[in-house]
């Protein structure tokens, strides 16, 4: 790919930037994968210049084994500035300018600003003409959240489509980026084995879990207002759900596999009033231990309001009503300062129907599992009961692991580098299309709504470093099942 092309970030002085977006496009540059001559503009509000921003760009690599310390600053040299306040039209003229006196062809723009800013930065790009005028491609990328229900989003939306056309938006869930996450759709359809055994039929239920153990961080003011459901379910947890639950594509390109996510949205039994309250659970983290040192709870994070009410964890129970789903509940939980980093969906068949043997189950109840472990420690495990040796009966469960790194000798790669490589792809497979962002958020708005009107009189606890609020256990308990602990 040789055409002069540029990256701007919107944010750059922002955590994504020098946390993901810097190291993935150094590794992309490292290993030829970027169009050359690749340059990066940084757009944001901060006092910095050009010198101040390819320092804080080289601390953000420095140290990272995989790429060449050589390749850093021959990125860096194409690296720049624009210091201007998101609403102030004067500083998109002085970025077209730029754009234009390095004679860029492909132009991509990277909403890694405060969502907040999204409808400004867009009134900007406009007026300016930032969204025509390049001899190449132009597309846009929007981090999430886009928006903060479905009012806001399809206001987003709107605009959007005022200065872009669908075909150069690119809206991210850096989940669909992760390898293993990709790997389910091939998991389920290149496999003849599995997918005959996906349905209600066969399936007692699946768990969908994305367990962090770090707390909010320096992003108390995103979280305060987002919380688990708006940071983490509307947007990670329905992508996971919706790709371990869709049926085949007829082809897989973008429109097919993405006509296939949005019907499992449009099958969800919508949550509403005390339907919401009763098949959600939230809480929020105190002071605990995590690997072994004590953290503050979320009340005593810097930025998060004494009486917050915010969920830093999240237990929800839905349904799909369709003909391959219709009465298997779907757990889904996620929180942060939990024990440990793992996501992974787990689905738990029946138990079989007559029992022959009257031996000692040392496997539980119902010893079939398929985990798919999206991170860490990648891969797949089939659990199933075996004969315990010796002359005692008994039932073992047993493990059948696919290990990621042991087979392919390798960690699987960023998911960062792959979604900015799709975009300069124009390969948008990845990416959510406006009516599935929005299908995502209609569900996600009807349990808001309620939570709303219920209001919140005392929002369950749980210790940093345990799986919850004791209350959670409950609420799988009254189905007769039980969380499962990785
Ligand atoms: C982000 C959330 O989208 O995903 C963060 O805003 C969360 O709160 C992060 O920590 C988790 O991503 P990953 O790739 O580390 O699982």
């Amino acid at each position: 790919m040789e055409a002069s092309t540029a990256i701007v970030i919107f944010g750059v002085t922002g955590d994504l930037t020098s946390r993901k977006l810097i190291p993935a496009l150094q590794h992309l540059y490292s290993i030829e994968r970027l169009p050359l001559p690749f340059y990066i503009f940084g757009f944001a509000r901060r006092d910095w210049n050009d010198q101040v921003l390819r320092q804080h760009l080289t601390q953000s690599i420095r140290g990272r084994k995989k790429d060449g310390e050589g390749a850093i600053p021959s990125l860096l040299e194409r690296c720049f500035y624009i210091q201007s306040d998101f609403r102030d039209r004067e500083g998109y003229h002085r970025l077209k300018q730029e754009l234009l006196r390095y004679e860029m062809v492909n132009v991509l723009y990277y909403f890694a600003a405060p969502p907040d800013a999204y409808i400004d930065i867009l009134e900007g790009i406009r007026v300016a003409g930032l969204n025509r005028g390049f001899p190449g491609w132009i597309r846009v990328v929007i981090e999430k959240p886009y928006g903060r229900d479905l009012q806001s989003a399809m206001v987003l939306d709107e605009k959007v489509h005022e200065v872009f056309v669908e075909e150069q938006v690119f809206r991210i869930d850096h989940y669909l980026g992760k390898e293993t996450v990709q790997n389910i759709l091939v998991f389920r359809f290149a496999n003849g084995i599995f997918e005959p055994l996906w349905d209600r039929r066969y399936v007692d239920h699946v768990q969908i879990l994305m367990a962090e153990t770090s707390g909010v961080g320096s992003r108390a003011g995103y979280y305060e207002q987002a919380g688990v459901i708006r940071d983490i379910f509307q947007n990670h947890l329905m992508q996971l759900l919706t790709l371990t639950a869709m049926e085949a594509p007829v082809s897989f390109t973008a429109d097919a596999v993405r006509d296939e996510k949005i019907k499992v949205l449009q099958a969800l039994r919508p949550l509403k009033g005390r339907d919401a309250i009763r098949d959600t659970f939230r809480g929020q983290y105190v002071s605990g231990v995590i690997d072994g040192e004590r953290v503050v709870g979320y009340k005593d994070e810097k930025g998060v309001a004494l009486n917050s009410t915010t969920e830093t964890f999240l237990a929800v129970r839905l349904f799909i009503d369709n003909w391959r789903w219709a009465g298997v509940p779907f757990y889904i939980r996620s929180g942060k300062r939990l024990p440990k980093n793992v996501t992974e969906i787990a689905i738990q068949y029946k138990q079989v129907p007559l029992s022959l043997f009257g031996w000692r189950n040392m496997a539980g109840e119902a010893p079939n599992r398929l985990i798919l472990r999206i991170q860490p420690d990648e891969g797949i495990t089939l659990t199933f009961g075996a004969k315990a040796p010796g002359p005692i009966n008994q039932i073992a469960p047993v493990n059948m692991h696919f290990d990621y790194v042991s087979t392919f000798g390798t960690e699987p790669p960023e998911a960062y580098e792959r979604l900015l490589l799709d975009v300069m792809m124009g390969d948008a497979t990845l990416f959510t299309r406006a009516d599935e962002v929005k299908a995502a958020w209609k569900f996600t708005t009807d349990i808001l709504e309620a939570w709303e009107q219920a209001g919140v009189a005392n929002l369950p606890v749980y210790e940093a470093g345990t799986w919850g609020p004791s209350g959670v256990d409950e609420f799988i308990q009254r189905d007769g099942r039980k969380w499962r602990i990785p």
